[in-house]
């Protein structure tokens, strides 16, 4: 039975054998006590890259979120999102655990809002009040379909939130999607921003890593609260170098997957139970809409599964799939002829 086609997320990728070799190959320490090489190696590549004082590497994406917004809040402090952010939806509830903040939700198209919605979400100074303290923007926004904010918007959703006394933070999970699609670089997103979280285990195609970037009295607290979280780790060199790799060989390719995405939606808007604006997806990740006349998501799901192709259910009538590296065009091909298929098959 050939490789499933794995379109479950691009968190799926295992290690390439050239970034394998980078890992064996990397010079090792303790990073607790500050002297991991290739940690640092990668903690100052990446600072550079975000145009920031210096970074700080973590297992997770979550983590790093969750740390940035420890350190730029107090409990009892309101953050801004939209409501399809990672942060509220995916993040089991750690704003409220880890740093005792409400969220409350600026509402707009694919992910984005605008900073009318952002003045919106801010309460005037009133002891009833959580006072909104962060803003946080999510790009690409995963629950925006991939989509890529505009970086004017960026621009003036956060000049909007400097108005109102915000401190910012970006979600750049998806950050170097956001640039090649873009063709705007990490670091003319993240100067809008007083922090900005990355990840190397999503479309780069590292195993783990992510890191925060800031402005050094910010990252001393992000330090601290990694710390506090249990995120500091000893020889995590051999992560790193995994990391330092994709940033070496993994961000231009990204215009593939982008490619592959829109392939793959272009062809499903052909098929009578699929709805997907194809033009929108901009990045690599595609929602389609699964016409309940035909069945559940799930059932669609379950039977692209028994045929070699993986998908989640994102909704009820829903399906996201994710394109990346392990993922290339005749799997894609091969993948809308399986869809074809199963669709032909009653639910
Ligand atoms: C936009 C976004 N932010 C943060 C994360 C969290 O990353 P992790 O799974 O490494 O905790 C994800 C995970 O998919 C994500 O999509």
């Amino acid at each position: 039975m050939p490789e499933a086609i794995d379109l479950r997320s691009d968190t799926v990728t295992r290690p390439t054998s050239a970034m394998w070799e980078a890992m064996r190959a990397a010079p090792l320490g303790d990073d607790v006590l500050g002297d991991e090489p290739t940690v640092n190696r990668l903690q100052e590549r990446v600072a550079a890259e975000l145009g920031k004082d210096s970074a700080c590497f973590f297992p997770s994406g979550t983590m790093a979120n969750q740390a940035a917004i420890r350190a730029s809040t107090q409990p009892g402090d309101e953050v801004i999102c939209h409501p399809t952010a990672h942060i509220y939806h995916y993040e089991s509830g750690a704003p409220a655990a880890l740093s005792g903040v409400t969220l409350r939700f600026a509402d707009g198209e694919r992910g984005m809002y605008a900073p009318d919605a952002l003045s919106a979400c801010v309460r005037p100074e009133n002891h009833h009040f959580a006072p909104a303290r962060l803003a946080v923007i999510e790009n690409t926004s995963n629950g925006g379909g991939g989509s890529v904010w505009p970086i004017d918007l960026v621009r003036d959703v956060t000049d909007r939130a400097r108005g109102h006394a915000l401190r910012t933070h970006l979600d750049g999970a998806r950050l170097w999607n956001a640039s090649v699609a873009s063709g705007a670089a990490p670091r003319d997103y993240a100067k809008h921003f007083d922090t900005v979280s990355v990840c190397f285990s999503k479309g780069l195609g590292a195993p783990v890593g992510s890191a925060v970037a800031g402005d050094a009295q910010t990252m001393k607290r992000v330090y601290r609260f990694r710390k506090m979280f249990g995120g500091a780790m000893r020889q995590s060199g051999m992560l790193a170098a995994a990391c330092l790799h994709a940033l070496d060989h993994h961000i231009d390719r990204l215009a593939e997957d982008h490619a592959h995405a829109k392939r793959l939606a272009r062809a499903l808007a052909e098929l009578e139970p699929l709805s997907i604006d194809a033009e929108s997806v901009e990045t690599n990740i595609a929602y389609v809409t699964v016409d309940p006349e035909w069945g559940p998501a799930s059932t669609l799901v379950k039977s692209l599964e028994s045929r070699g192709v993986r998908a989640f259910a994102s909704a009820p009538d829903q399906i996201r799939m994710v394109t990346h590296l392990d993922v290339t065009r005749p799997m894609i091909d091969r993948a809308i002829e399986i869809i074809v298929e199963c669709l032909s098959v009653s639910a």
